[in-house]
């Protein structure tokens, strides 16, 4: 993967609110257009070529075919509780997971590779953290807290709605360089953080 800097995160948002190039089915799919930050999942995917990409809240589908779209050489795995409402354009590199994020995690913790996602022997290295699911503080730090062990050197994770109510202590809590991406997803809030 290709590491990046907060300046051209920065800039890849600015980038996101203002140039839609976007295939025309990923923004036909529901929510496509509400947030600029669909956009920037595309283009942050196609920044970096990441290898393993894991979505934690999937619904729609919409963020999850953003990612794999910008990253069809990356494994993009979507958790979610509740797979009913999914509307996404499937692609190969997309693999579903239904049930609950932390458990996902402790399913990969303890495990320096895995071979049952790529039919191969791998380390487990996240190189793309979208978490996106409960809105509260207590479960979006639980969630950072089970993945951060297992997040490639210089790889992101984003968060959605921080500035929601009952996510006011997830922000002062992200130990690593960050950045809040603004107008990404209107008053709602977007943020990425760069893992050393
Ligand atoms: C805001 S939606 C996700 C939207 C999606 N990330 C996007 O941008 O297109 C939140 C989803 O998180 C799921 N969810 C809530 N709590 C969860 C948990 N503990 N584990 C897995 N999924 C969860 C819900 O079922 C819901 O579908």
């Amino acid at each position: 993967m290709n590491t990046i800097t907060v300046e051209a995160l920065l800039e890849l948002a600015e980038t996101a609110r203002t140039q839609d190039t976007r295939d025309t089915y990923l923004w036909a799919l529901p929510w496509a257009k509400v947030g600029a930050y669909y956009n920037f999942l595309y283009l942050l995917a196609e920044k970096i070529n990441p290898g393993f990409i894991v979505e934690l809240g999937v619904h729609h589908g919409t963020g999850t075919a953003h990612l794999a779209a910008g990253a069809p050489n990356a494994t993009v795995v979507g958790i979610d509780l509740d797979l009913e409402d999914l509307k996404l354009e499937f692609r190969d590199n997309i693999k579903l997971w239904k049930g609950d994020s932390l458990a996902y995690a402790r399913k990969l913790q303890g495990r320096k590779y895995m071979n049952d996602l790529w039919g191969e022997r791998r380390e487990v290295r996240i190189d793309l953290l979208f978490i996106d699911t409960e809105h509260t503080t207590a479960q979006c730090l639980a969630e950072y807290r089970a993945y951060l062990p297992l997040m490639a050197p210089g790889g992101i994770i984003l968060f959605d709605d921080l500035f929601m109510g009952g996510m006011s202590g997830v922000w002062p809590a992200i130990a690593e360089p960050k950045v809040i991406l603004p107008d990404l997803h209107a008053h709602l809030g977007f943020g990425a953080a760069i893992i050393g």
